[in-house]
């Protein structure tokens, strides 16, 4: 006689509808990301009632002053069964306009250097140390990162990225703990957190519209990023 499904078609039914499933599908393939199978197909991206939650957080977040001059939070954009995990530093003027991160200049030169490697930027999730503005684009101060970290690790959690690319200084700094500059902490295969997720850091490509003779290094630092875990199309 064959074995009884775990669970019937009802009960499938129901835990799909409560998101429970659907979840437990997502975290079996970030497990599987994890422990390194490269062949593992993400699952179709679905409005995760986690996503949904930390979301609207975001959205209402008064835990700092930036709150009172942003236009509007910008939580970040992309798969959420994304491979690869982007994280930049704050929000600049277009992308509190449009509520998306790396729209402006420094967007456009990061969309191109992924598409260099063969990456969309449709396949990668894109997020900020910080998901407000601080005006006229001064650095973040450490009392406006630490309120907003809670969110960029939910977002991590959630996401489960099989590498995680930090976009600049702030990002690389506060991502690691570290102090170093870019050129110190570039270069090599860093570990992000308790499950050690592989995280690789790069110019800004701010910097980079400032300084082009930098590109080939960063080149390098997403070649490298690509040899940890090439994105599989969600
Ligand atoms: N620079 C960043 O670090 N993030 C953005 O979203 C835009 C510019």
């Amino acid at each position: 006689m064959s074995p009884r499904p775990a669970s019937t078609a009802r009960q499938q039914e129901v835990l799909r509808a409560l998101g429970v499933e659907i979840w437990r599908q997502r975290a079996r393939a970030a497990e599987q990301s994890l422990a390194g199978s490269a062949t593992a197909a993400a699952p179709a991206a679905a409005a995760l009632p986690e996503w949904d939650a930390l979301r609207a957080a975001v959205r209402d977040c008064r835990r700092c002053e930036l709150h009172r001059s942003r236009t509007q939070t910008v939580f970040g954009v992309g798969s959420q069964a994304a491979a690869w995990m982007i994280v930049g530093e704050a929000p600049g003027g277009e992308e509190d306009r449009q509520g998306e991160p790396f729209v402006g200049p420094a967007g456009q030169l990061l969309n191109e250097m992924l598409r260099a490697v063969g990456v969309g930027r449709e396949q990668v999730f894109i997020a900020n140390i910080l998901k407000c503005r601080p005006p006229d684009n001064r650095d973040p101060r450490p009392e406006e990162v630490a309120a907003c970290a809670d969110y960029l690790a939910a977002q991590i959690r959630l996401l489960a990225p099989r590498l995680i690319l930090a976009v600049g200084r702030i990002a690389a700094q506060n991502l690691l703990g570290q102090d170093l500059p870019v050129g110190r902490l570039r270069g090599r295969v860093h570990a992000w957190g308790a499950a050690g997720i592989p995280l690789v850091v790069t110019f800004h490509p701010a910097y980079l519209l400032r300084s082009p003779l930098e590109k080939r290094k960063a080149w390098d630092d997403l070649r490298l990023a690509l040899s940890v875990a090439a994105p599989v199309v969600p």
